[in-house]
């Protein structure tokens, strides 16, 4: 069966992926390939009621775990009524954030085990990864001083800069483990140069999905 290819952006605060993530959208739309753009935790209005949950502050501290639930059981939902069929008809999937994250900011971020969260993952997936995880990293405090600009912070917006470090770290193990998954991008550069490395690693992408018969 002729599967979409399932591609991930993943990097800290203030690292530039809503930009990238319309460049990427853009690139793979101009070369004819039917895509769905879509985002972690959310991406279907269930799961969109469950990132609203999880992003509101209020007064009642939320336990680490029910954190880490709370995405898996939005990333269930959203696997189910979006991703996975949209991958079996053999669209593409470009996913703003998705389980790396988990591994960055529950595990790395709060300190739940990657051995936990891979049960999870195990569970949810089965045996459903993406394709490719593009990476943009940078200095925690590069992107803390960018993201700073922008308005009111949402609950992980308002954690410390040692976290950060934290979740920058895991998102590096993680790409180290798996290097054929994983593209790290420096997304220090300005935007033309995160783009040309982010075009390094599409254009054959796409040049293959051109040549590949429908
Ligand atoms: P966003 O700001 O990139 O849309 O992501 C929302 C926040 O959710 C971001 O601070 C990272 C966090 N997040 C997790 O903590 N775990 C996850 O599994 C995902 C997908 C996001």
């Amino acid at each position: 069966m002729t599967k979409g290819l399932f591609i991930t952006l993943e990097g800290g605060e203030g690292a530039g992926k809503s930009t990238q993530l319309a460049y990427l959208r853009q690139r793979i739309e101009a070369a004819g390939i039917p895509l769905h753009v879509t985002r972690e935790p959310g991406g279907t209005p269930l799961a969109e009621q469950i990132r609203a949950l999880l992003l509101d502050h209020r007064d009642e501290e939320m336990a680490p775990d029910t954190e880490l639930l709370l995405m898996f059981a939005a990333r269930a939902q959203h696997l189910a009524r979006l991703v996975r069929p949209a991958l079996a008809r053999g669209e593409w999937v470009l996913c703003d954030r998705f389980t790396d994250a988990t591994y960055a900011y529950q595990g790395g971020g709060r300190g739940i085990g990657f051995a936990r969260i891979a049960v999870l993952e195990d569970w949810v997936q089965g045996e459903l990864r993406p394709d490719l995880t593009l990476l943009l990293d940078l200095p925690v405090a590069v992107g803390m001083a960018r993201a700073g600009r922008r308005g009111e912070l949402d609950r992980f917006e308002r954690e410390q800069r040692d976290f950060f470090e934290r979740v920058r770290a895991a998102y590096l193990t993680r790409a180290e483990q798996e290097p054929q998954r994983f593209r790290v991008i420096d997304a220090a550069q300005d935007i033309a140069g995160v783009q040309r490395q982010i075009d390094a690693v599409l254009s054959p992408l796409l040049a293959q999905a051109a040549g590949a018969p429908i």
